[in-house]
C-alpha cells in the first residue's frame, strides 16, 4: 500500500499586478490519499481543482511543497502523460521518436522494433511511423503518448486526460487496451483523471473527487453511488 499525506502545493503569481497582493495559489491542500497494486483510480472534479498537479506530483514532473510519503518516490517508477504532450522531438520522426525512449528505458532494439510495431497497429498509425512529429493532429500526437507510456511499461501510469479529442475508435481502443491490461497487470497502479465519466466506470475500481485541493469524496465500484449520475455532480 502506498499512502501520500498531507501534500500540499502552491504556485506564485509573480504578474506586477498581483505583487502588492496575496500572490499564492492554493492548488493542493493537506490532500490524503493510498493506493496499492492493481488500483485503477479514476481522479474527477472540477476545472481547477487540482487534479492535474496531484498527477504530475506522483509522476515526478513537479515537487511537493509538504508532503509526507510512504515510498521512495525517487526510485518510484512512473508514467505521466497529458492530453497536450511536448516532450517529443517534433522534426524527428514518429518511428525515431519512440526508437529513441526505448533506448532511454533499456529496451533491447530488437525488443523495442516489434512492439512500436504492434502498437503502431493496435491505434492505426503504421503509416505515419516515417512522418515527423510536428506534422501530427494532435489526436495522433495524443497516440504517440500513449504508445511512449506503453512501451516504458512503468509501475504507475498518470494518464491526464488523454482521450480528449481522440476519435471515437482511438477512445475505444485506449479503453480496451487498458481494460485487457488491467486484467493481466495486477501490479500496475492506474491514475485516470477524466471528465467523461463513462471511462471512469469502464477503468476505475475506485474514484477519487477533488474539491479545491483536497479529497472531497473516495467512491468505490460496487458502492450505490459509483455512477456517471453522481460522478456528474462533481464535474
Ligand atoms: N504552472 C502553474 N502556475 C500557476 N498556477 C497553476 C499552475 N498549474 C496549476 N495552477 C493552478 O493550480 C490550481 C490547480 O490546477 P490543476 O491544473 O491541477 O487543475 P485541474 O483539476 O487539472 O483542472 P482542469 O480540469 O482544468 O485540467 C489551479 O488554480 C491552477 O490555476
Ligand atoms: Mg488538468
Amino acid at each position: 500500500m502506498y499512502t501520500i499525506k498531507n501534500l500540499s502545493k502552491y504556485f506564485y503569481d509573480e504578474s506586477w499586478r498581483s505583487f502588492f497582493k496575496n500572490n499564492k495559489i492554493v492548488a493542493l491542500k493537506n490532500l490524503d490519499i493510498d493506493f496499492k497494486y492493481g488500483d485503477s483510480i479514476g481522479v474527477i472534479g472540477k476545472n481547477g481543482s487540482g487534479k492535474s498537479t496531484l498527477l504530475k506530483i506522483i509522476g515526478n514532473i513537479l515537487l511537493a511543497d509538504e508532503a509526507s510519503f510512504s515510498f521512495d518516490k525517487n526510485k518510484a517508477q512512473t508514467s505521466y502523460i497529458s492530453g497536450n504532450e511536448r516532450s517529443f522531438f517534433w522534426r524527428l520522426t514518429v518511428r525515431e521518436n519512440l526508437e529513441f525512449f526505448s533506448t532511454m528505458y533499456g529496451i533491447n532494439k530488437r525488443v523495442a522494433d516489434a512492439q512500436i510495431m504492434k502498437i503502431a497497429n493496435d491505434f492505426n498509425f503504421t503509416e505515419f511511423l516515417d512522418i515527423k512529429f510536428v506534422f501530427l493532429s494532435s489526436g495522433f500526437k495524443k497516440k504517440i503518448s500513449f504508445a511512449r507510456a506503453l512501451l516504458k511499461n512503468p509501475d504507475i501510469f498518470l494518464f491526464d486526460e488523454i482521450t480528449n479529442s481522440l476519435d471515437f475508435s482511438s477512445k475505444n481502443k485506449i479503453k480496451e487496451l487498458l481494460t485487457v491490461f488491467k486484467k493481466n497487470q495486477s501490479r500496475k497502479i492506474l491514475f485516470w483523471a477524466s471528465h467523461d465519466t463513462s471511462e471512469i466506470i469502464a477503468l476505475c475500481n475506485k474514484v477519487i473527487v477533488l474539491e479545491k485541493g483536497k479529497v472531497a469524496r473516495t467512491i468505490y465500484k460496487g458502492e450505490d453511488d459509483f455512477n456517471e449520475k453522481i460522478f456528474n455532480q462533481y464535474l
